[in-house]
């Protein structure tokens, strides 16, 4: 069987978290797991697009409203087994549907100067560097208009 694209229902369930952890963690070694759980259970309008190899999670893309008009793509990534396939691609692109059919004008995210590779998926999905924000790093806004 292929890989697999859904949305996943909110809320998320315990299962789904706990399978999203565990490869942020692979991902992301240095993720704060309260801090993520705190914006999955309490930020507004949260999404989540998976690709799954049968049930198992392999990519993730989530966000959440910023405001009535700007939504915030904040995390996503591809298990390193699976990537260079266009996954990031795809779950990116239904994100961007489902927030333009929700009625946000504006998708925004943020990246480490350094990591190119978001950097160039970024750009050849429609968004634009519009700001640095300054962090304990840099970090590139990226801006759409849906
Ligand atoms: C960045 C990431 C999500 C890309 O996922 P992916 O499924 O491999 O991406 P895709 O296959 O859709 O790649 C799309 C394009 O992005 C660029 N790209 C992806 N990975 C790249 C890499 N390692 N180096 C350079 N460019 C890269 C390429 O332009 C690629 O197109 P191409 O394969 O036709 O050249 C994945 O590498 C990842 O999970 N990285 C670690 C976590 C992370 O940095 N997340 C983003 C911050 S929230």
């Amino acid at each position: 069987m292929g890989i697999s694209y859904s949305q996943i229902p909110t809320p998320f369930s315990k299962e789904v978290v706990e399978q999203l952890l565990n490869l942020s963690s692979v991902l992301f070694p240095t993720i704060d797991s309260s801090d993520f759980t705190w914006r999955i259970e309490r930020m507004p309008e949260l999404s989540g697009f998976v690709a799954r190899d049968e049930s198992e999670i392999v990519g993730f893309k989530l966000g959440y409203a910023v405001t009535s008009e700007r939504y915030y793509s904040w995390l996503g990534g591809v298990h390193p087994a699976y990537q260079r396939r266009g996954l990031a691609t795809q779950l990116m692109k239904r994100q961007h549907q489902w927030v333009q059919a929700e009625g946000f004008k504006v998708i925004e995210t943020e990246l480490i100067q350094t990591n190119h590779a978001m950097g160039k998926l970024n750009e050849a999905s429609g968004f634009t560097a519009a700001g640095v924000r300054f962090d304990t790093k840099p970090r590139l806004i990226y801006r759409r208009a849906l």
